[in-house]
């Protein structure tokens, strides 16, 4: 089990065991208890208890283990982090914009090599470890997605992400990726309400056939983000 470095106490520097793992049936109850904590459902945006969300809680945890996996990271017994993988549904071109002042931006994803995609999605750790100064959470649950991938896909399918606009997510996954993996940014009523932020998403680096596409794509992901800068504030309304 990976041990967690605690960075805060310097005077007494001290580490966290934790472990990701896929979750089954008998997780669930806990995963919904988790994600309906205030400081976890507030974390997005909107929250995840949101109507406008269109599932409860309870019922995304039920979809999205019926249509994919969750993989949990557990400290001491108790669920610590969190993220669902689930079939993909964006279009390999860049739709046209729904109609003025509505934002359709991205690049085209026709030319990586997948047979199909997937997405993480629901991804979040504890906020209460985050702020004791326990890093790696994230990273720890991405690294297991990404074997679940390359084992379920056989090597064959790519994965994505995808989050809103000024989130934490954009820094987190460069990071994790290593290089800028920017696919699209796109107005989206119908999941984040009618003035909430743009949605964006990221390509997950899972092997070296998906590190030589996202290269490719450098060219035209700086253009993305230029043209974004240029029309949006920081706020990504
Ligand atoms: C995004 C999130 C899951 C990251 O989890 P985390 O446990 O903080 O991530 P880790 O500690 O594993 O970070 C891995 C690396 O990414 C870096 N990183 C994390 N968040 C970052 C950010 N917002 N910007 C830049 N880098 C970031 C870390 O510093 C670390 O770098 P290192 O390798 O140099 O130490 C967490 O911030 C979160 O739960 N946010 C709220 C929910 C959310 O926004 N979810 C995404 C939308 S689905």
């Amino acid at each position: 089990m990976p041990e967690l470095k605690m960075t805060m106490q310097d005077e007494n520097p001290t580490t966290v065991p934790v472990e990701a793992r896929t979750a089954n049936l008998t997780d669930l109850e806990n995963l919904r208890h988790f994600l309906s904590r205030e400081d976890i459902d507030g974390a997005f945006q909107p929250a995840l208890s949101d109507l406008v969300r269109g599932v409860s809680i309870q019922e995304r945890v039920q979809l999205k283990f019926q249509n994919g996996a969750w993989i949990i990271a557990e400290s001491n017994g108790n669920i610590v982090g969190c993220l669902a993988i689930v079939p993909a549904s964006i279009p390999l071109e860049v739709p046209p914009a729904a109609q003025d002042g509505t934002v359709s931006l991205g690049v085209s994803l026709t030319r990586w090599q997948v047979e199909k995609l997937m997405e993480l999605s629901t991804v979040v750790t504890d906020p209460k470890l985050r702020a004791a100064g326990v890093k790696g959470i994230g990273k720890l649950l991405v690294d297991e997605a990404i074997q679940w991938i390359l084992h379920e896909g056989k090597g064959n399918w790519g994965l994505i992400t995808d989050s809103w606009f000024g989130g934490p997510m954009g820094g987190f996954i460069k990071r994790i990726n290593g290089i800028d993996t920017l696919l699209r940014v796109y107005t989206d009523p119908g999941k984040r309400g009618p003035h909430g932020p743009l949605t964006t998403v990221y390509g997950v680096v899972c092997d070296q056939r998906d590190r030589e596409f996202f290269e490719s794509l450098q060219p035209d992901i700086a253009t993305l983000e230029r043209v974004l800068s240029l029309q949006h504030d920081d706020d990504g309304r």
